[in-house]
């Protein structure tokens, strides 16, 4: 099969912010005891942080990381996880029917994002608390000194403020399953007040709102309205979230799911604009995809969960190599609205639907996924291209026609690189492709990065870390997109 991939250095879509690859870390499972944190490990570092988790994650170069949830937050007292650890209680985490040592807090979790390179997005909990909290702690976290938190702060050893810059109003509080659910009118005016105030504490942080918790919400659409009618002016960003999954096993339609992750961004990006419009206001609402990833492996297993366990292993999804193929399109889908999505957070980091897995006092490696995500933080920086695929086209069921190539093209001004993303979704084809690059000049193809395996179902594990795993092809003679495939090709001009 044939296909050609165009893009022109005139025709951008937009900058790339580095925050489209950031992550999350949540107060669930594994993530943070057994993954992120576990003192005594052969690999933890003075704090209790296992480097060999950190130097994972390290290599993936994530800007920007949410914490500490997620459903956990909308039930969560920040204060318990200051002070001194062993004075902290010992509470029930609802959201995942756990208990929480409270062990690590915003003051250590913000140590370890500095060692991994990354920035700390916080979560307040908008569930069952409000204003007054939400303002403290920022208050505690960003505050210089001499009032009540920023001074508990520096007892707590923090001399200097953390500066945390992004912040979420809450999390999916149109979700019935949230701690303190609630109606777009209670959220919308609920978060504009503690938007405010927040500003008021550190008029240098930018604010995230609940969007809808999916886009199946039955309040979909009309959630987003009337949220954004009420916090317009104090927010700089509506959040999405979405997860896909393979349970009917119909891969090819599965790898379709990108399909979904874009008319979404389109759908959302267009109620902002009908609110900015009605309003009257200059500010063009920013997006912040701050969940998305597949999640469905472990939904069975994690029924059958004993409740009421210290750190139980919850959403522990195995990702097969398809499911590296379908983060690779959803990647690409996020790169193609680089204009618009400003924020997104591969859901989650470590242990819990993570491309990071430990054993708890024992190994760690890298799962499929983690492979992509790293090529598209490590090469798709600049500008995204508006890219055209010309190639054939599949049924994928529920998704309808879909062309088998999904690309994006990434310009690298400083650098003077190219990168072309493209997965083949094609299940039984190479594909030859030509890769039509227009205003540079003379383009030369310098790196061809590949994952491909001939079983769709392969897996990582700890004994077999490798299996899925990327390659190197010789960059020379014509591109190959091999059968189910996702691809690199950089090129300098
Ligand atoms: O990432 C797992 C959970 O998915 C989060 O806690 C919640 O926000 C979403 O429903």
């Amino acid at each position: 099969m044939k296909a050609t991939i165009f893009a022109d250095r005139r025709f951008p879509i937009g900058e790339i912010d580095r925050r489209l690859y950031g992550s999350f870390v949540e107060h669930l499972g594994r993530s943070v005891y057994g993954g992120v944190y576990e003192p005594g490990h052969a690999t933890a570092d003075e704090d209790g942080f296992r480097t060999d988790v950190l130097e994972l994650v390290k290599k993936l170069d994530v800007p920007v990381i949410r914490y500490p949830g997620g459903n956990f937050v909308s039930g969560y007292n920040w204060e318990d996880g200051t002070g001194k650890k062993e004075d902290r209680p010992v509470r029930l985490d609802l959201a995942w029917y756990s208990l929480e040592s409270n062990q690590v807090g915003v003051g250590e979790f913000q140590k370890w994002t500095k060692k991994a390179g990354s920035d700390l997005m916080m979560a307040v909990n908008l569930g069952t608390r409000g204003v007054e909290d939400a303002k403290n702690l920022v208050e505690y976290c960003n505050f210089p000194g001499g009032t009540k938190y920023s001074e508990k702060r520096k007892a707590d050893g923090y001399e200097e403020p953390f500066g945390i810059k992004y912040w979420c109003l809450g999390n999916e509080m149109d979700g019935p399953w949230q701690i303190g659910a609630k109606t777009a009118e209670e959220y919308g005016r609920l978060a504009a007040e503690t938007a405010k105030v927040m500003k008021m504490v550190d008029p240098e942080i930018e604010l995230v709102a609940c969007g809808s918790s999916n886009s199946g919400m039955p309040t979909f659409g009309s959630w987003e309205e009337t949220v954004l009618e009420h916090t317009y002016p104090y927010v700089d960003y509506l959040s999405l979230h979405s997860y896909y999954g393979n349970a009917a096993e119909n891969t090819a339609e599965f790898l379709a799911c990108s399909k979904d992750m874009d008319e979404f961004i389109k759908t959302v990006a267009s109620i902002c604009d009908f609110v900015q419009q009605k309003l009257h206001s200059d500010k063009v609402m920013k997006l912040s995809f701050d969940e998305w990833n597949v999640w469905f492996h472990s939904n069975e297993q994690d029924k059958k969960q004993e409740k009421w366990t210290f750190a139980p292993p919850l959403l522990e999804d195995v990702y097969t190599f398809e499911d590296a193929l379908a983060v690779g399109c959803l990647l690409i889908t996020l790169l193609k609205h680089a204009d618009r999505v400003k924020m997104a957070c591969l859901a989650q980091l470590v242990n819990v639907i993570a491309p990071i897995m430990t054993e708890t006092g024992g190994r760690c490696w890298a799962q499929t996924i983690y492979y992509p995500f790293m090529h598209a933080s490590a090469y798709a920086r600049g500008t995204a291209l508006q890219t055209n695929v010309d190639c054939g086209t599949y049924d994928a069921g529920r998704y309808g026609e879909m062309p088998y190539v999904e690309s994006i093209v990434t310009a690298d001004e400083e650098k003077r690189e190219i990168t072309v993303l493209a997965v083949n979704r094609s299940l039984t084809e190479d594909v030859e492709a030509e890769i039509d690059l227009g205003g540079f000049k003379e383009p030369k193809l310098v790196r061809h990065l590949v994952l491909e395996n001939d079983d769709l179902k392969a897996v990582n594990t700890a004994d077999a870390p490798n299996t899925v795993s990327p390659a190197e092809r010789k960059a020379e003679g014509p591109v190959i997109l091999a059968k189910h495939s996702w691809n690199v090709l950089v090129y300098t001009y």
